[in-house]
């Protein structure tokens, strides 16, 4: 299986990431969650990632709390989408399982020196943990296979016109990522966007009846209202889980490489991803952009994991 560290800020569409992530342990390797601030403040997401964690019968995995802010600007969160808990929409129990007591910064840079093999990280909120980790310690980056990041955009943004939520709330930090010279995946809005939600692509996972399943489901009826209200669209993007179907089924996605660069000066187009297709200010490459995904096809590995996931 591939080692993987998953980084995130649950959320509702990071709920549903975890969940297809450790439907396949033959495949995924998952080390540890760390959590970041982002849709909502980190002593929510830590506790959610728990919470989210023990629902999917995986209590013995250590989730770390990273940064509860991003590199230089205020913390913006997204509580009009994901709710006040971050998971509104379903109540959860307290979590039981702990928190581990190391920093996410710490773990990370720990991990990575130590592994045998090189781990793939999978970013699914703000990219603070994984800039500081590269800051605190260079030597981290020959460690890491790659960077998946859910994030940017190619055309409209989803916080502002130019921006995607991810990389606008720390720029920054997608700046240090981008040009840390680890191989980069980029999964922004116009992939995300081609997988939506619809009521008929949820149908198999409404007829599984457990309580992962009525999670998911509940998750979606509140972040969902709220997207296609804000959008138009005919159900909700699961942005965060592209991420982790890209790592199970590549084969799903179409890609280019090109240059990406982050806008960490402009108000206006602060955190904007600029993509040079045609290498107009850079002969080299440093992204593997996505471009397409077979959208029915992921909604059938999501019903597949939910299914699997759903049986212990
Ligand atoms: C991203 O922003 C967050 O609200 C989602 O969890 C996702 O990671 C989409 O722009
Ligand atoms: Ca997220």
């Amino acid at each position: 299986a591939k080692p993987i560290i998953i980084d995130c800020d649950p959320g509702a569409d990071d709920a549903i990431a975890l969940f297809l992530a450790l439907a396949f342990p033959e495949q995924l390797n998952v080390l540890g969650v760390t959590t970041v601030a982002g849709n909502v403040p980190l002593n929510l997401t830590q506790k959610n990632a728990r919470c989210l964690c023990e629902l999917a019968g995986r209590s013995e995995l250590p989730i770390y709390a990273g940064c509860s802010r991003p590199l230089l600007r205020p913390l913006i969160t997204a509580e009009d989408i994901h709710g006040r808990t971050g998971l509104d929409g379903i109540s959860l129990p307290e979590p039981q399982m702990p928190l581990q007591a190391q920093h996410a910064v710490d773990f990370l840079i720990e991990t990575l020196l130590q592994a045998t093999e090189p781990i793939t990280l999978a970013t699914l909120g703000p990219l603070t943990n994984i800039a500081v980790a590269i800051v605190k310690e260079p030597a981290i980056c020959q460690h890491i296979k790659e960077i998946v990041m859910m994030g940017g955009a190619l055309t409209q943004g989803n916080i502002t016109p130019s921006a995607e939520f991810n990389l606008y709330v720390d720029p920054h930090a997608a700046h240090v990522v981008a040009t840390a010279g680890i191989p980069l995946t980029m999964m922004g809005l116009d992939v995300t966007h081609q997988a939506i939600a619809t009521p008929e692509r949820l149908s198999a996972i409404r007829a599984i009846h457990s309580p992962i399943s009525a999670a998911m489901l509940g998750l979606l009826a509140y972040y969902g209202a709220r997207d296609m209200q804000r959008y138009g669209f005919s159900g909700p993007p699961l942005h965060d889980p592209c991420v982790i179907a890209y790592l199970l089924q590549p084969d799903l996605f179409t890609s280019r490489r090109a240059h990406v660069a982050i806008e960490t000066s402009s108000e206006l187009t602060m955190g904007r991803t600029v993509v040079d297709w045609w290498h107009l200010t850079e002969p080299l490459t440093n992204t593997n952009v996505v471009e397409t995904i077979k959208a029915d096809a992921f909604y059938q590995l999501l019903t597949h994991a939910i299914a699997k996931l759903s049986q212990g």
